[in-house]
């Protein structure tokens, strides 16, 4: 057992929002793996976090995600008045089926390889622009000057949304990602996600308003033609799902860009390799998703009662959250030392993006946008060196992991 699983060890087995587990959850993971796999936390919930259970859990049907119940259960009755909660209720990621193949069934299409193959010369494009606006600069912040600004400009492509609009989203705050983690909000909390969501509500509804005017090749309207329908979708599902997307559509992609060159930089070894062998690209990002993925837990609920799951029953109701990180590295599948980062790794396969019928809609894409953002920095700033790989500043969320910033100069 190495040093920091020694000293994690007198602490609680799983508290997600304690700094040095954000700092560093590998630890801990590994502390629960191997004492407690089907730990039962503070609130009741059994947490997977062997690659067995995990990969059980998220692909079996006899779980599902029961948004509403577990949400009341959770807070109480009255919190679906709450917008935010009302409007995630209708996000594709918390349905069940049907609605749940209803929904994903309206944009799976955007999605296929084939269309997210064709967006490389724009991916391109766009970080060639951006890298020769901050080339001469001589630094920069790699979270928020680069990594952030690739994700957003495809998904606001992608929905539609007007060049001249686009300021206001690569300016907006990264603060929303709370509401996803495993713990309650504060009442403070709710009000500014209420706030968030009132806000991004009234764009697209103005948004909404110019498609139907002007249509145009984008999700939006594809969307709006399937509620005129009448049939296919709800007003509410439209604009819940709209913000799904653009969230899901950056939130993750730009901490899979941050949290790969900070591991490259702490791999000296590594990142020398990929510079030499650049067509290792495609595999080290399968590397950077195992290794430090940018989400880290998603949960299910039992939808009947099950006798065996890791040697624990599960009552109908109750929740397990399935840790995607530590199954990424857990030794009965990764045996050769999965603590380290290998861009050689044959056959990763990491559970980051979910499995089952809510795999990640985005997969491709953000592995597309991530395999361009860091071949072309490496190749066009080899000299670049970060400030400060050693103790950089996590964003305080769980489920969403990520760096508030990444400095870096040449
Ligand atoms: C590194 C980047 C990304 C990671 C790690 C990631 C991770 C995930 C995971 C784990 C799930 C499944 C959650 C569950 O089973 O409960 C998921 C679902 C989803 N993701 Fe991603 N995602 C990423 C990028 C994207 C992108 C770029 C988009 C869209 C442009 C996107 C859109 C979605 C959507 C819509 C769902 C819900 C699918 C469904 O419920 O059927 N994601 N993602």
């Amino acid at each position: 057992m190495n040093e920091h699983v020694q000293s994690a060890r007198t602490e609680p087995l799983f508290n997600p929002l304690a700094p040095e587990f954000i700092r560093n959850p590998y630890p801990y993971y590994e502390r629960l793996r191997t004492m407690d796999p089907m730990h039962v936390n503070a609130h009741g919930a059994f947490v997977a976090s062997r690659h067995a259970e995990v990969s059980l859990v998220l692909r079996d049907k006899r779980f599902g995600k029961d948004y509403v119940d577990r949400t009341v259960r959770r807070y109480g009755p009255k919190i679906m008045e709450e917008p935010v909660f009302r409007s995630m209720s209708h996000w594709m990621l918390q349905q069940d089926p049907p609605d749940h193949t209803r929904l994903r069934g309206l944009v799976v299409k955007a999605f296929t390889a084939r269309r997210v193959e064709d967006m490389r010369p724009r991916i391109q494009q766009i970080v060639n622009e951006t890298l020769d606006r901050i080339i001469p600069l001589g630094k920069m912040d790699l979270i928020e000057d680069y990594a952030f600004r690739l994700p957003v400009t495809i998904i606001c492509d992608m929905l539609g949304i007007p060049e001249d609009n686009r300021e206001l989203f690569y300016k907006g705050s990264r603060d929303g990602g709370r509401i996803l983690d495993p713990v309650p909000l504060t009442p403070k909390e709710i009000e500014a996600g209420n706030a968030a969501n009132m806000m991004a509500a009234m764009y697209f509804h103005q948004l909404f308003e110019l498609r139907r005017k002007q249509p145009g090749d984008d999700l939006i309207t594809q969307l709006l033609q399937a509620e005129e329908d009448g049939q296919k979708l709800t007003n509410e599902e439209l604009t819940a799902n709209i913000i799904l997307l653009f969230g899901a559509g950056h939130e993750t992609t730009v901490n899979l860009i941050g949290n790969g060159l900070l591991a490259l930089h702490r791999n000296p070894d590594q990142l020398a390799l990929l510079k030499a062998t650049p067509g290792l690209i495609t595999n080290a990002i399968e590397e950077f998703l195992r290794y430090d993925s940018s989400v880290q837990l998603t949960g299910r609920v039992a939808l009947e009662d099950i006798e065996d799951i890791g040697g624990k029953r599960i009552s109908k109701g109750e929740a397990v959250l399935c840790l995607l990180g530590s199954a990424n590295h857990d030794t009965a599948v990764y045996p050769d030392h999965p603590e380290r980062l290998d861009i050689t790794r044959p056959n990763v396969k990491p559970l980051s993006f979910g499995g089952g019928i809510h795999f990640c809609l985005g997969a491709q894409l953000a592995r597309i946008e991530a395999e361009i953002a860091i071949a072309t920095l490496l190749r066009r700033i080899p000299d670049m060196r970060l400030d400060d790989a050693e103790n950089p500043e996590w964003r305080p969320t769980f489920v969403l992991r990520g760096l508030k910033r990444l400095p870096a100069s040449w």
